[in-house]
This record gives structure tokens, C-alpha cells and sequence, in this order.
């Protein structure tokens, strides 16, 4: 390769992870001043919230809120909230998710699990509440116009409900024997993890729409699309590392899901593997109809690079 062209690649690199270092780095300090502050409620509940809430996480979907609101033009900053608010319902649904009556998983993050590093109580309360906190923090963002904070609320609400992430998850508890065909695995991962992805690029791309961005009802639909294939191709990933990862890298218990049908199971890992792309070029189909710049598409690429590197 001609050296110039190499050392720009090198240089547009740097750029990129810089950009969003910065951005992740910009999550983090805001999640850590909007989780309760001590002596705000119980001090074990606090502890055991800020505990779950801050380990160090990808901080997928605030990233892809903060990427889409930026990509279409959203001032630097205006979904920051929002973008917390959704790792918030996320954080929450992995404390409920390694609950003993759930998955009963031991290690979360690289951390001991919730309910065994405090206690099965508390883990319980800190999950309900940081759903709480999060429709309050939307509420609550008075940098966005009313209307669409009550927009984004019941989107965030939506998301968790009977039609999105509980639903999945009782799905996956309860109806494991009816999940054999792809079609009911999709329905199974749609809910328990695509519908908040959805929520949070789709909640990305209405900051930018209502601040002055340049997202049409069209760019907002294909957001959508674009985030229900990723949604499904990341829980293809997760399954992949559970059958494939070690515990150490994923810093989370793996082969817990040995018994269980998901696509994984279903096709094996190459046929998994497979679907996954075919969902990420989908994807990328979809974001090039939103119209907007690449650093999206390229740090969800980068993200399923990286794994496939791992694998
Ligand atoms: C794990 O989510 C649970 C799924 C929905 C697959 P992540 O892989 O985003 O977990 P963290 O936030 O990085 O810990
Ligand atoms: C994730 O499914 C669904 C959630 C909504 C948390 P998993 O049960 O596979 O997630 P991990 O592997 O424990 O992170
Ligand atoms: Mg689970
Ligand atoms: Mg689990
Ligand atoms: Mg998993």
C-alpha cells in the first residue's frame, strides 16, 4: 500500500475510535450523575444500583441513540439523557435476567451478579427502579420539547412492556418447547432484546427530527428497520458467545444456554453465523435509505468485527 494512503487510513482510524471514546466516555460520566446519589435512598439500594448500572458495560444502545442523533444532524448533547435512559431499561433487564428465578447466573460485567453481591431483594428493587428512573430522566429533559419527551417515554415504556422485553422474556422461560421453527426464534429475539434496540435508534433519530436535524418520518421508518436487524443479529452474536466464548472474555457466565433452542442451537454455528450476516447486510440496506453519515454503520460494524475476530 502507498504509504500516504495507509497513514490516512491510520489517521481516519484514530479519528473514529477517538470520536467514539469520546462519546461512550460521555454516557458514563452522565449515567454515573443521573444513577441516585448516596444518602438520595437506602444506602444499600443506592450502592447496589450505581454497582450494576456503572460496570463497565458496551453501552450498545445509548452509543446507537448518540450515532443516530448525531448522524442526522441532532446538536451535540441533545439525546444524552434519552441515550442514558435507555442503557438504564437495559442495565435493569440484565439485573432481572441473572435473577435465581431467571437465568440464575452468577457473573455479570466481569462483577459477581447483583443478587450475590448484595442480596435477591435488593437486586429486585434496583431493576424495578432503574426502569423507573428511566421514563423519569425522559420526563424530565427539559432540552427537549414536551411533546416529544412524552414520545420518547412511551416509546421507552413500549419497549419494555407486554410487547417488547418482558413478553420476550417470559418467551424465553416459558414457551423454550414451541421455539423450533426460525420464525418463532425471531419473534423470541425481536422482543427480549430488538424492540429496545429499535427504541433507542428510533428515539435517536426523533431528537434529531425535533432539534433542528434533518430526519423525515422516512429516515425515522428506515431507522427502524435498520435497528430490527441489528437487534436480531446481536442477540445471534450473544448466542454465539455463549456457546462459543469463554467466561473470562465475556466476563458474563457462558453456556448457560446448552439446553435451550435458539439459533445457535437450532443451526449451528456457521449456520448462525450465517443469519447474523445476512441480518448485518440487511442492515446496512436499511441505513443507507436513512441517508445519513457511516460512523453509525461503522461502529456497529466494528462491534461484529471485533467479536469475529474473538471467535
Ligand atoms: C447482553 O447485552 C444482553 C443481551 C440483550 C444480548 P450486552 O452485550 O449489550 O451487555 P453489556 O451491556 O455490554 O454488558
Ligand atoms: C438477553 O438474553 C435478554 C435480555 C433482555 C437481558 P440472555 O439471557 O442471553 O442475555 P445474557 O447472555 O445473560 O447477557
Ligand atoms: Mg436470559
Ligand atoms: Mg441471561
Ligand atoms: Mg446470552
Amino acid at each position: 500500500m502507498d504509504s500516504t494512503v495507509a497513514t490516512h487510513e491510520m489517521d481516519d482510524h484514530a479519528a473514529f475510535f477517538e470520536r467514539v471514546e469520546t462519546l461512550r466516555a460521555g454516557v458514563d460520566r452522565r449515567l454515573a450523575e443521573l444513577a441516585p446519589p448516596v444518602g438520595s435512598a437506602p444506602d444499600r439500594l443506592v450502592e447496589a444500583v450505581r454497582y450494576s448500572l456503572l460496570a463497565p458495560g458496551k453501552r450498545f444502545r445509548p452509543m446507537v441513540t448518540l450515532l443516530a442523533a448525531a448522524e442526522l444532524g441532532a446538536p451535540e448533547g441533545a439525546a444524552l439523557d434519552v441515550a442514558c435512559a435507555f442503557e438504564m431499561i437495559h442495565a435493569a433487564s440484565l439485573i432481572l435476567d441473572d435473577l435465581p428465578a431467571m437465568d440464575d447466573a452468577g457473573l455479570r460485567r466481569g462483577l459477581p451478579t447483583i443478587h450475590r453481591a448484595f442480596d435477591e431483594a435488593t437486586a429486585i428493587l434496583a431493576g424495578v427502579g432503574l426502569l423507573n428512573q428511566a421514563y423519569a430522566v425522559i420526563a424530565a429533559d427539559r432540552g427537549l420539547p414536551a411533546p416529544l419527551r412524552a414520545e420518547l417515554a412511551g416509546r421507552a415504556a413500549h419497549a419494555v412492556g407486554f410487547s417488547g422485553l418482558i413478553a420476550g422474556q417470559a418467551r424465553d422461560l416459558f414457551d423454550r418447547d414451541k421455539l423450533r421453527d426460525p420464525a418463532a426464534l425471531d419473534r423470541l429475539n425481536h422482543e427480549k432484546t430488538g424492540v429496545l434496540i429499535i427504541a433507542a435508534a428510533q428515539g435517536g433519530a426523533l431528537v434529531a427530527k425535533e432539534t433542528g436535524g434533518r430526519a423525515s418520518d422516512a429516515a425515522v421508518e428506515a431507522m427502524g428497520v435498520f435497528a430490527r436487524h441489528i437487534g436480531l443479529a446481536f442477540q445471534i452474536r450473544d448466542d454465539l458467545i455463549d456457546a462459543q466464548g469463554s467466561t473470562e472474555a465475556a466476563g458474563k457466565d457462558v453456556g448457560k444456554d446448552a439446553a435451550m433452542a435458539t439459533v445457535v442451537s437450532t443451526l449451528g454455528s456457521t449456520g448462525a453465523r450465517q443469519v447474523m450476516e445476512e441480518h448485518l447486510a440487511k442492515a446496512s440496506g436499511a441505513l443507507a435509505e436513512v441517508g445519513c453519515g457511516d460512523l453509525l454503520g461503522r461502529y456497529v460494524g466494528d462491534l461484529f468485527a471485533r467479536r469475529k475476530a474473538a471467535a
